[in-house]
């Protein structure tokens, strides 16, 4: 067989499948435009049309969100989605890009959430408890020491050894409480040319934009150091292990900063890219490890999981049923969940009655209730069905929109287009919509509701909210074309305030990831 040949489908895919999420994106779009036209307004069903309206009023939505301090539940905000696109198939026709915000949770944002990670498993107790100060990763090989006892937990573990932890950054330094800091030696930490696995959804140098600021910047944490990131340290680490993304398009966007962090240290010829159903994989066969994306935008199961089809009117969920997916994560050493985006687009959510038959037998629950609901049966599914002492378990928090400059005090900004700087100087909290109850939930339910296998609940939410220029804005693509000249000038209508340049802000998202990883100590099969 041959891999080039696999490879080059395999890039081809790539690009379909970003063209088919921008496509979702795009029609939505030409949707409000025609409208606005005052064109063919007749022709589109009743239900298009409340979904256009929708969009169209978007705009203003928002900005009042923004200002008004939001009461207690206001109407009912729906939002067209964006997130939609799985990237994994090839044609779907998905909603616009546009994301909601609940209103009704803005009050909250109120106060900036750190992050506590959750106590260590026992397993991983080697970690060393002193926070450092400055940490570098070690180039030297990790050193195979034996540990009986560890390997004794591994349950299918032929002959298992612990890799003791490479860096000792400690679990109670808080990653996601520190600043941006311009660093234009260390940054970027690849090159948006030299990742050719990169797809044109978020190569916004490539697709036209000037500044190249964005990629430049380092997180520095309060209390301790971030290391620098390592590819070789960690290709070594993922050899012969699966590495998976479940969730929306926000965690297909990590995916693709984790492929491109990992794959400067696998030798030309020895990866690939391929589309397996819901996933979307890279293989470094080289090491015998992959890095994959697994399309679950509600984890749970729902009416909206065909990755090529997902131009659903009504978006329903099953809040109990998750094994369809789930089977396809057993087993995996390094899961990293999300799910946030497609929450947003109504208030309340249609959630199918527990034995029903089909999607139409549903009740509406209110947002918050149904996040709870599906949070607590994906913690079930892992507590019952992870072992703790192979897999680690990852959950990230929300990622935020940018759309309302006047939140960051430019009443004369367009959404995020024309932001070439991160909110450096802001006092206190940005008011971005963000919706803080989902954060608490997700927080909670991570701590506690899988007392069995411990979950890392990753704040990525604060530090990202001040990263308003990090966004693809009109610097990406839709119906499987980079935005043209026209569309570019239309920031208004055509803005990406959702995704992220790569390279960019979900490269930080990942070294916290890295970082974790590599301060515990690992099994593995000798
Ligand atoms: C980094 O930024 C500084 C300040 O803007 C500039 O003087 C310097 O030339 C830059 N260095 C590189 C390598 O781009
Ligand atoms: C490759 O990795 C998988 C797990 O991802 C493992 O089951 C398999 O045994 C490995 N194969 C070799 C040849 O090491
Ligand atoms: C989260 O847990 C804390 C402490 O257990 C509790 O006070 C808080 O109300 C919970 N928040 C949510 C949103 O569940």
């Amino acid at each position: 067989m041959s891999y080039a040949g696999r490879r080059k489908s395999s890039l081809a895919g790539a690009g379909g499948g970003a063209g088919a999420f921008v496509d979702q994106f795009g029609g939505a779009k030409h949707a409000a435009t025609s409208l606005r036209r005052g064109g063919r307004l007749p022709v589109y069903v009743a239900g298009v049309f409340f979904f256009v309206c929708v969009i169209f009023m978007y705009g203003e939505d928002i900005r009042s969100l923004t200002i008004i301090q939001p009461t207690t539940r206001g109407p009912p905000k729906p939002r067209p989605d964006t997130s939609s696109s799985s990237g994994t198939g090839s044609t779907h026709v998905v909603a616009g890009p546009r994301r909601d915000l609940s209103s009704s949770q803005h009050q909250k944002a109120a106060v900036l959430h750190q992050v506590d990670e959750k106590p260590k498993p026992a397993a991983e107790q080697a970690v060393v408890e002193q926070p450092k100060k400055v940490v570098e990763a070690p180039k030297t090989k990790q050193v195979v020491k034996k540990n009986p006892k560890k390997a004794k937990k591994a349950r299918r573990a032929r002959k298992t050894v612990v890799v003791p932890s490479a860096l000792d950054v400690p679990e109670t330094c808080d990653l996601s409480r520190g600043k941006w800091v311009f660093d234009n030696t260390s940054y970027p930490l690849y090159k948006e040319h030299e990742c050719q696995f990169l797809t044109s959804q978020v190569t916004c140098m490539k697709n036209g934009r000037r500044d190249d600021t964005y990629q430049k910047w380092r997180w520095q944490p309060r209390d301790c150091s971030m290391p620098r990131f390592d590819a070789k340290l960690f290709i070594e680490r993922l050899r012969g292990k699966r590495m998976m993304f479940v969730g929306d398009s926000l965690n297909r966007n990590q995916w693709e900063s984790m492929v491109c962090l990992v794959q400067s240290a696998v030798s030309p010829d020895k990866k690939y890219v391929s589309w397996e159903g819901q996933r979307i994989v890279f293989h470094a066969w080289e090491f015998n490890a992959t890095v994959e994306f697994y399309w679950a935008p509600f984890l749970v199961e729902s009416n909206s999981d065909d990755p090529k089809i997902h131009s659903i009117q009504h978006r329903i969920i099953n809040a109990d049923q998750i094994a369809k997916h789930a089977e396809n994560w057993r087993g995996v050493d390094y899961l990293i969940f999300n799910t946030y985006i497609w929450w947003m687009n109504t208030l309340n959510m249609k959630v199918m009655r527990p034995g029903g038959q089909d999607w139409e037998q549903h009740d509406e629950l209110v947002r918050i209730e149904a996040y709870r609901k599906v949070l607590t049966t994906w913690a079930g599914w892992v507590n019952d069905n992870v072992d703790p002492a192979r897999t680690q378990v990852f959950f990230m928090s929300m990622s935020p929109l940018h759309i309302s400059p006047q939140v960051w005090g430019n009443p004369d900004g367009i959404r995020c287009a024309k932001e070439t700087m991160p909110v450096l100087k802001w006092q206190g909290p940005l008011w971005l919509g963000t919706d803080w109850d989902m954060f608490h939930v997700a927080r909670n339910i991570t701590r506690a509701a899988a007392p069995r296998v411990p979950i890392t609940f990753i704040d990525i939410t604060t530090m990202s909210e001040r990263r308003k220029d990090g966004h693809t804005s009109v610097h990406t693509i839709r119906q499987g074309k980079v935005l043209g000249p026209k569309e570019q000038a239309d920031p208004g209508t055509y803005a990406d305030c959702i995704h992220w340049c790569l390279p960019g802000v979900p490269d930080i998202w990942n070294l916290i990831i890295y970082t974790r990883i590599m301060s515990r100590p690992a099994l593995q099969v000798a």
